[in-house]
């Protein structure tokens, strides 16, 4: 497959489309990247990698980064995790309280905001430097040592994460959240804040498409039965109240964030990556879905 012109084809047809999407703005610090930016890599499982626009320029990962804390639990746990979070999709939006009265302050699944505080708060659990530990895992996946935190951004978003903060206090009247709220929030934002470009992540998602062995190391990270599962929340879960649209048009499992960020996963194929900051109204890439319904519908390979 000639990857290389269809993602050349691609970036020039979807960067001429009206994008009338808006960036993050409740994180003040997300406002200051440039609108314009797009980007995309593809690298495929004989590691060879494409790549058009912006594509090792690094941006706010976000919400991506809860996939790789539940696989680092669940790879830890096991089975145990879904006695603490879900593997239901919400159909509500990736912040929302709504549902955790009822359930019993059980979230959903571990990609809305309310399961990735009771991943975060796993990770206080289980790992003695939890925010060492994950960056360095990052790094690994990434093959690369130069992706951090970005600590303006994770102050910026303490700052102003009220909702957050109402989220894991409120998930702690049920019990559970095992450490102090403020522990839990601090290793979340810092989660969100890391920094990465299209080619970083296309390398950390790797391990979806590989049946969770890392390609350079050969490390079995998840059991088969594992990626199957990882693969699995991100297809139901990975675009919150939009999973159902992704899946429809798009047809790969994925994972967005508010910094403009989409991954996606066509097992045993490739990973791709794409960056475009301006969200739709369900707070997930513009440019992204456009893009990734535009791959999979030209190369007619999607997992359906
Ligand atoms: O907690 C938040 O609101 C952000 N740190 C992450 C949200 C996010 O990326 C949702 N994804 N589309």
């Amino acid at each position: 497959m000639d990857y290389q012109s269809i993602l050349n084809s691609i970036y020039n047809e979807v960067l001429v489309l009206d994008n009338n999407g808006k960036i993050a703005d409740y994180i003040p610090e997300l406002k200051r990247v440039n609108t314009e930016k797009f980007g995309i890599a593809l690298i495929d499982n004989y590691q060879k990698i494409y790549t058009v626009g912006d594509a090792i320029e690094k941006f706010s990962i976000q919400s991506i980064s809860k996939v790789i804390t539940t696989a680092l639990i669940f790879s830890k746990i096991g089975n145990d995790l879904w006695q603490r979070v879900g593997f239901e999709p919400s159909g509500n939006a990736f912040n929302s309280l709504v549902q955790l009265e009822y359930e019993n302050g059980i979230p959903r699944n571990p990609f809305i905001n309310a399961g990735a505080l009771v991943i975060a708060d796993l990770m206080l659990e289980h790992f003695e430097n939890p925010k060492e530990y994950f960056l360095n895992f990052i790094r690994e996946l990434a093959e690369n040592e130069n992706i951090n935190y970005n600590e303006i951004v994770a102050q910026s978003e303490k700052e102003n994460g009220y909702r957050n903060a109402a989220l894991v206090n409120y998930i702690k009247s049920f019990n559970n959240i095992k450490n102090d709220p403020d522990a839990v929030l601090d290793f979340y934002f810092h989660q969100c804040s890391i920094e990465m470009s299209c080619e970083d992540l296309a390398r950390v998602f790797q391990v979806f498409s590989h049946n969770g062995i890392v390609p350079r190391s050969k490390f079995k990270f998840l059991t088969t039965s594992q990626c199957k599962r990882m693969n699995a929340l991100m297809q139901m879960c990975g675009f919150y109240d939009q999973a159902g649209e992704f899946t429809f048009k798009v047809g790969l499992p994925g994972k967005s964030g508010v910094g403009g960020g989409v991954v996606a996963i066509y097992p045993n194929h490739y990973t791709v990556a794409v960056w475009s900051p301006k969200l739709n109204k369900k707070g997930n890439s513009f440019y992204g879905l456009e893009t990734l319904e535009r791959l999979t519908t030209i190369t007619e390979a999607s997992i359906f």
